[in-house]
């Protein structure tokens, strides 16, 4: 808790562009919550290391990334947005975690296998303890909930063991963290392969919609989503490039699937394709508008990067210090 507010945190990393999966299924369910929690929103540059980044693209992508939390309606005043790399608890406390996160729970998670499969010839230990990173994040700021998209309940998962194993050895240090995810849209899958999900790293480029993609390129893209051959509008398992569509359309009107069918019944998928893009596209215009608005006042976004790394730091090192006082480590002396 913090002044008498449930404590929120999340993150995305600053790697390759950002893609509607990652707005649906996590930025657009952050706005709005700050009355509620106290929010703290980092952009993970240091989970992004754990792949080959060139330099200058990583900071610009950090850049970019923090811009677009405050493009998304995320006001800094009321949320922390920060660079995980300007606190250096993250780090700390990471270590610490580690020494509590055994082998075996570290091999069973999907996501290191899978980035394993993809990196083959980069198979680091930190691609391997990305998850106890993580876990860090969360515990370090006391979290009670976690917004993410479905991809990312694993490390939840993980995070919540590490912390009921801390806790159970020295007593009631970190909160329990809850996932937290949206109506629609936590899991968004690929436009040309609905098996996968929608990625930041996918090669074929008509396979995910990007943030900062113009109108017509969206309506393209739609245009050619890969669908099935029942020639029906229907929210159902054996049409998954439909299902996919549908819960798109969703999370962009805020309509249920029921609406939609009947919205569509008796039309075509060209018509049904076409009122998708069009509701991705309205949603789109505003961000990217504001998006370059923002990136051209260069003295404001310094100043929400230095002011809010300093909160983040101060609840941060309350955190940290708890925890190695209660493991054994000398104090500081004053
Ligand atoms: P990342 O950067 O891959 O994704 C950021 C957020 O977007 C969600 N997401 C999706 N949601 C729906 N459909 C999709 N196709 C889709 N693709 C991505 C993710 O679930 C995530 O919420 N490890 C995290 C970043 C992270 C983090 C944290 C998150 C680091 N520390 C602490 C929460 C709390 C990641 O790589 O997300």
């Amino acid at each position: 808790m913090i002044d008498g507010k449930k404590v929120l945190f999340s993150g995305m990393q600053a790697t390759g562009n950002l893609t509607l999966g990652n707005y649906l299924g996590a930025l657009k369910n952050w706005v709005n919550l700050s009355d509620e929690y106290e929010c703290f929103y980092s952009v993970v540059d240091m989970h992004s290391i754990t792949v080959r980044q060139d330099p200058s693209e990583l900071r610009q992508r950090a850049r970019k990334l923090l811009t677009l939390y405050i493009a998304a309606g995320l006001d800094p005043k009321k949320n922390c947005i920060y660079y995980q790399s300007h606190v250096s608890g993250h780090a700390e406390l990471a270590w610490i975690l580690n020494c509590f996160t055994y082998m075996g729970e570290l091999n069973r998670m999907t996501q290191f296998k899978d980035k394993a499969a993809k990196h083959a010839d980069n198979i680091n230990a930190g691609l391997f303890t990305y998850p106890v990173l993580m876990a860090s994040d969360i515990l370090l700021y006391q979290s009670d909930v976690v917004p993410v998209g479905k991809d990312q309940l694993q490390h939840l998962e993980i995070t919540r063991d590490i912390a009921q194993r801390f806790n159970a050895i020295y007593g009631d240090i970190f909160t329990i963290p809850e996932p937290f995810m949206g109506k629609a849209g936590a899991n968004i899958k690929s436009l040309q392969d609905p098996s996968k999900k929608m990625s930041k790293s996918d090669e074929n480029t008509n396979a995910s919609i990007y943030l900062m993609d113009d109108p017509d390129t969206v309506i393209r893209k739609f245009k050619r989503a890969v669908t099935d051959s029942e020639a029906q509008v229907r929210y159902c398992e054996e049409q998954p490039g439909i299902r996919n569509l549908i819960e798109i359309y969703c999370a962009c009107t805020g309509k249920t699937p029921e609406e939609t069918e009947k919205e569509f019944d008796g039309k075509g998928y060209g018509d049904f394709k076409l009122a998708v893009g069009e509701s991705v596209a309205d949603i789109l215009k505003p961000l990217q508008a504001r998006f370059e608005e923002l990136s051209r006042d260069k003295a404001y976004i310094d100043n929400v990067i230095k002011e809010n790394a300093d909160k983040a730091n101060y609840y941060a090192m309350k955190t940290l210090r708890k925890v190695q006082k209660k493991i054994g480590f000398p104090e500081r002396i004053r």
